[in-house]
């Protein structure tokens, strides 16, 4: 027996640390301070305050309260930014997306207050245990790789990608990177309204290994906690940005996040390439444009000559409600293929663009914002499902 499975075993107590607020909370805090298979390390009202605990403490399980009725997705990602410790969620009421959508966020229990403290003891050692053996298979985040195309300039790739990336970092609670993949015209930054000191070229052009920590001094982090990885100041650097280096990059990013949204230039060079090896989702942006349609067309030939899944590929219909005598059953006829999202034509997106702040954040209440979240919250959904799957062909190569 190792001494890991020793600490919780027999006697021994589970490391748990308390954050937040809710009614309840003081009983129950007072409760699991006196149990005999907890040991209480600590508690703080906001995550924040906890920070020093949450990092050193050494702990298996932390309780976050809320007074929130859904997902409190900010204080979840700051957590998971201090401790790899499985989290338990604790409500006074909730509304009835907040078990889902604290799932699809990796919560491993919601509990709704008050409670039978054997109850809470029960959850807490069972999420303990299922923490301590994802640690033991390797542990590792395997990221989901999402990546933003479409062969037309000007279709909404960026938009799309800032913005989707946006709202998994602020409102599912995900770990996000962007990466800017129009090396030699990104302007990912600029649309994030972010001024970045380091780019991806500093990145691949630094001396050493590449690795985890390596890469977290060359991201900038976004207000939204999003993490970005900005294009080359200067278009004459993008080509030292190789297919090798940017592979080897997106394996270290994959440890380090839960999901990696690539944005993109309209062409399929080297490093695209590298990135569709490696791609979880492609959004294949079109609009009702002939012109853009054809190209969408082309490049779903070009896929398949590249052997790319098709049942990776999402058609993404952005500004579908414009009307320019065209519907989205034409496009789907022309492709051969259905639109899986529709993303509509807002005003509140060039204000948004012009000012620097994603509309998904600047504007929450506007269609676009909408449609945005939702989209992100299906590449969550996809997340948990493919993890699952993962987890039962492995019990059953087991068996
Ligand atoms: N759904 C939308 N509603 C309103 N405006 C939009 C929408 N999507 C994109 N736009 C506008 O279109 C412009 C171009 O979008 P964007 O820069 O994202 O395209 P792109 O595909 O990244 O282009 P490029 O290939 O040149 O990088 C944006 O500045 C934005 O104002
Ligand atoms: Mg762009």
């Amino acid at each position: 027996m190792s001494m890991n499975e020793m600490e919780t075993n027999g006697r021994d107590t589970v490391r748990v640390f308390v954050t937040g607020l809710c009614d309840g909370l003081p009983d129950l805090r007072e409760a699991l301070g006196k149990h005999p298979e907890i040991e209480l390390v600590g508690s703080s009202d906001n995550v924040l305050e906890g920070a020093s605990t949450l990092t050193g403490g050494h702990l298996q399980v932390v309780l976050h309260a809320t007074r929130s009725a859904t997902l409190p997705a900010n204080d979840v990602a700051a957590i998971r930014e201090y401790t790899k410790a499985p989290v338990i969620l604790l409500a006074s009421g909730g509304s009835p997306s907040l078990l889902e959508d604290a799932l699809d966020a990796d919560i491993a229990d919601v509990l709704l207050l008050p409670q039978l403290t054997d109850n809470v003891v029960f959850s807490i050692k069972k999420a303990c245990h299922t923490g301590r053996k994802q640690q033991a298979s390797g542990g590792g985040r395997q990221g989901r790789l999402v990546t933003v195309f479409s062969p037309k300039g000007g279709t909404g790739k960026t938009v799309l990608s800032t913005n989707i990336s946006a709202s998994l970092a602020k409102h599912w609670g995900k770990r996000a990177l962007l990466l800017d993949l129009d090396l030699q015209f990104g302007d990912a930054a600029i649309m994030l309204g972010i001024e970045p000191e380091k780019t991806i070229y500093d990145l691949v052009t630094a001396p050493g290994e590449l690795d985890s920590e390596k890469l977290a001094g060359y991201t900038t982090r976004h207000a939204c906690g999003l993490d970005v990885l900005p294009a080359p100041l200067r278009p004459e650097d993008a080509e030292l940005v190789t297919e090798a280096k940017l592979a080897r990059l997106l394996e270290v990013a994959r440890e380090s996040y839960d999901v990696i949204v690539v944005d993109t230039s309209p062409f399929f060079h080297g490093p695209m390439l590298a990135t569709l090896d490696r791609t979880d989702e492609l959004l294949l942006l079109t609009s009702l444009d002939v012109p853009t349609i054809k190209n969408v067309r082309l490049s779903l030939q070009t896929l398949e000559l590249l052997s790319f899944p098709q049942d990776r590929i999402k058609v993404v219909l952005n500004r579908a409600n414009s009307k320019v005598g065209m519907q989205r059953k034409e496009v789907e006829s022309a492709l051969e293929l259905g639109v899986r999202y529709e993303i509509p034509s807002d005003r509140a997106v060039p204000l948004a663009v012009n000012r620097g702040n994603p509309a998904v954040l600047a504007d929450g209440k506007s269609e676009f914002s909408r449609s945005v979240r939702e989209l992100a919250k299906s590449l969550v959904t996809a997340q948990t499902v493919a993890k699952e799957r993962k987890k039962f062909l492995a019990a059953l190569a087991r068996a």
